[in-house]
């Protein structure tokens, strides 16, 4: 299997890098205050595959999380097309990233919040090697 070290602090904010591993593309995006309060705010219980923004994150070596860093598969849950999202200009109507095969919307967490995807974008193996380096697997 592969891995890749990715410098987070290279990433705009409000905005995304997008790398292969494997062959298998990833979104890593660094949110603005305004979108992680978003991301907080939404009543996940009632959310078709229901997951806290928290829980989609993963430790910093301190045990903290950086809730600025989102990292999810680029996979659409549907039928595997690769949404688009702020580099394309187009993050749909929650904020995160809308797929244009057949019209799903991941909010800025990744959670699918309407069209015919059944989950969220799934968020892959990655650790903190620094508060700055991640190494996605
Ligand atoms: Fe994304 Fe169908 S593959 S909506």
């Amino acid at each position: 299997s592969s891995s890749l070290d990715v410098d987070v602090s290279k990433i705009p904010v409000g905005g995304e890098i997008r790398v292969l591993i494997g062959g298998k593309p990833f979104f890593i995006r660094r949110r603005t205050e305004a979108e992680i309060a978003a991301a907080n705010a939404v009543n996940f219980d009632r959310l078709p595959d229901p997951e806290t923004d928290d829980a989609r994150l993963r430790p910093r070596r301190d045990g903290t999380l950086n809730p600025a860093i989102l990292i999810t598969s680029g996979v659409c849950t549907h039928l595997g097309c690769v949404p688009v999202g702020p580099n394309q200009g187009a993050v749909g109507d929650y904020g995160g990233w809308y797929c244009p095969c057949h019209g799903s919307h991941y909010d800025i967490s990744g959670r699918i919040r309407k069209g015919p995807a059944p989950l969220n974008l799934p968020v892959p193996d990655y650790v903190y090697l620094t508060d700055d380096l991640v190494t996605i697997s």
